[in-house]
């Protein structure tokens, strides 16, 4: 396997799937929840309903996310987890139709309210797409675009935050030649996927939400993505939705297993350690999906 040379050891015994035997979890990222579990609340969701027109698509989710953790969203498709992800910077108030009902509380206020700043909001938490999608600009104005819209001029300041971020997101070293030169379109996929947390970062973000951001990548662009957010967590709370149930294994802290009731309505089945979810799950709904029965 190309990977092997490329990333170390554990690493690589993170890519295996944890079985359902018990005792597997110690090799599992999300083993190591006893610290995500002692840091503050970063959001809470109470009662979290979404609708589009009269279609229920997510129905009356509650959960909580800790600072500095990775929160998976794993479920089948048509589940709600995009929906349910577009809540937490009110990504759905830009679709026709759409209806949040409940709380979404960051940090302890309802960013449901009407008096809350969606843009500042949207920098605070910041997303990234399933498909990457630079600006046809610079790398270096790709990563400038956020900052310069909050107004910030001085050149000095934005090259040092370009810098930051490039690195944080581990580009750096691969631009830093380029980055006036070179189209964030002509780099490689894996790369434009990390210019676009580049592009996230700059905005100075506490919560970064990423839907399927992998999965149009190679597996080798996937592991760097992966192996980033880890990083990344030092600092930001992450919420993934991912359908590759070995990603959220390797990378999550948390996961949340939702699928659809009977009128097509998505809902949260059980949230928990990712190592026990994966290991001891208590629903039966969701130890025949992780078990590959059904989705
Ligand atoms: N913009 C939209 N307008 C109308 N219905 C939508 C829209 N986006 C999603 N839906 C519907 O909401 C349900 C949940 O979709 P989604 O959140 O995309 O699920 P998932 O991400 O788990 O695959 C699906 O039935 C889907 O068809
Ligand atoms: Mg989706």
């Amino acid at each position: 396997m190309p990977a092997a040379s490329l990333y170390p050891e554990p690493v690589m015994r993170r890519m295996e799937m944890p079985t359902a035997r018990a005792g597997r979890a110690d090799g599992v990222a999300g083993a190591d929840t006893a610290v995500a579990a002692t840091s503050e609340l970063k959001i809470a969701t109470e009662h979290v309903s979404i609708s589009y027109g009269d279609k229920v698509a997510v129905r009356d989710v509650s959960l909580e996310v800790r600072a500095r953790s990775i929160l998976a969203l794993i479920g089948p498709s048509g589940s709600g987890k995009s929906t349910f992800l577009r809540c937490f910077n009110r990504m759905n108030d830009l679709i026709p139709g759409a209806k949040v009902q409940g709380r979404v509380c960051l940090d302890g206020e309802d960013v449901t309210d009407p008096d809350v700043s969606v843009v500042e909001l949207r920098r605070r938490v910041g997303m990234v797409f399933q498909r990457p999608n630079p600006f046809p600009m610079s790398l270096y104005e790709n990563v400038a675009y956020g900052p310069r819209r909050r107004g910030m001029n001085d050149r000095r300041k934005l090259d040092e935050l370009v810098e930051t971020s490039l690195r944080r997101a581990a580009l750096w070293d691969e631009v830093k030649d380029d980055l006036r030169r070179k189209s964030g379109l002509a780099l490689s996929g894996g790369q434009q996927q990390r210019l676009c947390i580049a592009r996230v970062l700059a905005t100075e973000p506490d919560v970064i939400l990423m839907d399927e951001p992998a999965s149009a990548l190679d597996p080798v662009s996937t592991l760097r993505i992966e192996e980033l957010m880890r990083e990344l967590k030092e600092n930001y709370t992450i919420v993934i939705v991912t359908h590759n149930m070995q990603q959220a294994a390797r990378v999550s802290d948390v996961t949340a297993f939702f699928t659809m009731a009977d009128d097509r309505a998505g809902y949260l089945v059980e949230t928990g350690p990712t190592g026990r979810i994966f290991t001891r799950p208590t629903e039966r709904l969701t130890e025949d999906y992780i078990s590959g029965r059904f989705g």
